[in-house]
């Protein structure tokens, strides 16, 4: 299997980087044998749909489109911005989101997680995560949601995840997400 973890923030110490990292270290533990890379979205130029029509020009783009096709299984970890995913993660969705139907993301099965500062977590980001994934045909996985809140308190300040019962949640959140991916 492989597994691609996209990360939504760009920021250096970033929790949902952080989140994802976790993650990884399980995915391996689960899943030996699969190959787990991590991406963030940073280098993509700002999507146009006249570029578009001429995306293989761009290298990173043409990756970034290779990376979601191969991918069995993909897991994003959003920070919440203004009640959104970012627009680093949006503007990766717009350039795999071609051709309608048809795209990279179209039958892949996906799942989104969030850490955010709020007490409820990135619930509203996630649920626009969730939207923009149904509108490119992608499976999302349906399942209670890794959401973690008030994240300051449980990230240390290199943006390791330190906080047990979130570590704890995750593993199993991921071990119904590797079955479903290999079902
Ligand atoms: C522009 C901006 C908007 C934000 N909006 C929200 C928000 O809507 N909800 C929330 O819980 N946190 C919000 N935050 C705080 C983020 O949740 C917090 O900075 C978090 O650590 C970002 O994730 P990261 O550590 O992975 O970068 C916002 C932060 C920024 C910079």
């Amino acid at each position: 299997m492989k597994f691609l973890c996209v990360s939504g923030s760009l920021r250096q110490a970033s929790h949902n980087t952080g989140l994802l990292r976790f993650a990884m270290g399980v995915l391996n533990d689960l899943a030996p044998e699969s190959e787990t890379k991590l991406y963030i979205p940073s280098q993509l130029p700002l999507f146009s749909s006249a570029m578009d029509r001429d995306s293989k020009a761009y290298q990173g783009v043409a990756d970034a489109r290779k990376l979601v096709s191969a991918a069995d299984g993909i897991l994003i970890a959003s920070p919440e911005y203004n009640y959104s995913v970012s627009g680093a993660l949006k503007n990766w969705f717009d350039w795999c989101s071609e051709p309608y139907l048809k795209s990279p993301f179209a039958g892949k099965k996906v799942a989104g997680i969030s850490a955010a500062a709020s007490f409820v977590g990135g619930a509203r980001g996630l649920s626009h995560l969730n939207e923009i994934l149904m509108s490119m045909m992608a499976q999302p996985f349906v399942h209670p949601e890794v959401l973690v809140g008030e994240s300051f308190k449980k990230f240390d300040a290199s943006g390791e995840l330190k906080d047990e019962a979130t570590q704890e949640f995750l593993s199993s959140y991921l071990k119904d997400f590797v079955r479903w991916v290999n079902a």
